[in-house]
């Protein structure tokens, strides 16, 4: 069972409404209509997120567990002992754990992510769980400078960055360079990161991947709507849009949209769009990879890619980086 425990600190840089409402409204008045992934993970989102990797059609969660499962002593002996464990979109924290058991002597956990309440309540949980861990918790936008707290009464032999889930996807390439290249000088000279991929693959699996048959992706996505209507005043009929999922082979991305199924105006804080029908708002691109054009992405970041871990069929493939001299 779960008891939860104090966190050593909580550091609260929680985006608030003004940027989602900024970012938003110029999503919207872009042409073609984007509106940021992120925004899907506040209370509700997040939820809905951990629904999707239970899914049958999800196999990217169960897969990376799996790897981790079975590659996990590899990284704890590349990683040493004393290494402060920092989680960039720690979400359930769920996968941290096997690292965490795997690692001689940690020197601390730092959870790292958007959503306020459910940091909270993970991170305590995880407290509650290791008594002897030193857990932190800065609730930011990760792409973001943010200090890493801790470790409290020692200097920590390494800091090891853990980004698992295949996030990374989620950036554009340019983005994702920068990201990496940003969590290098902040893992800092000995720093390395763990981090998942998903890889390329036929179509059918990824378009099932993100169009499940019970519509959780779809609630999910859609979800973003919900959201600006209770926050922003919007007025969007969600009956009247539906959920588009589909892999563009050029750029080896799912695009996930948002369609307009009729012609339609939409109030958002006081501002009127129109939309035709079929009219898309763009919403989250999954990016997927080979191992070879990662590993190259992370060498023009200032990562060197020390080993990498997939699974029998390919699907998934679990990097051990370290951050160049
Ligand atoms: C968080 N991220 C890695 C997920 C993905 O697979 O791109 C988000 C997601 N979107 C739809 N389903 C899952």
């Amino acid at each position: 069972m779960t008891a939860s425990a104090a966190l050593s600190s909580f550091r609260d840089e929680e985006p608030d409404i003004a940027d989602f409402r900024t970012e938003a409204l110029a999503g919207l008045r872009r042409a073609p209509r984007t509106l940021p992934c992120k925004f899907f993970y506040d209370e509700a989102g997040s939820r809905l997120f951990e629904q999707i990797t239970a899914l049958p059609e999800y196999y990217l969660t169960r897969t990376e567990e799996a790897i981790l499962a079975e590659c996990v002593g590899e990284i704890a002996a590349l990683a040493g002992p004393g290494c402060q464990v920092i989680e960039y979109g720690s979400g359930a924290i769920r996968k941290a754990r096997i690292l965490i058991d795997a690692l001689n002597r940690p020197a601390g956990y730092v959870a790292v992510d958007i959503s306020r309440d459910h940091l909270i309540r993970a991170a305590e949980a995880l407290a509650g769980d290791y008594p002897d861990l030193e857990v932190h918790a800065v609730c930011t936008d990760y792409t973001t400078d943010f200090v890493v707290p801790g470790p409290k009464d020692r200097i920590a032999a390494r800091r090891l960055g853990f980004f698992p889930g295949s996030t990374i996807g989620n950036f554009e390439t340019d983005a994702a360079r920068e990201f990496l290249a940003a969590a290098a000088r902040t893992l800092g000279r000995n720093g390395a990161m763990v981090i998942g991929t998903d890889l390329q693959k036929d179509k059918e699996i990824l378009e099932a991947a993100y169009d499940d048959a019970a519509g959780v992706t779809a609630a999910f996505n859609l979800h973003l709507l919900e959201r600006i209507n209770e926050e922003l005043g919007g007025t969007f009929d969600l009956d009247r849009f539906r959920h588009v999922a589909l892999y563009n082979d050029s750029t080896a991305r799912i695009e996930m949209h948002i369609e307009s199924l009729a012609e339609q105006s939409v109030e958002v804080a006081d501002e009127t769009f129109a939309f035709a029908e079929g009219e898309r708002i763009h919403t989250e691109n999954s990016h997927k990879y080979t191992v070879d054009g990662f590993c190259a992405l992370a060498a023009s970041a200032g990562f060197e890619a020390k080993q990498t871990w997939s699974d029998e069929d390919g699907l998934f493939a679990v990097h051990y980086l370290a951050v160049a001299n």
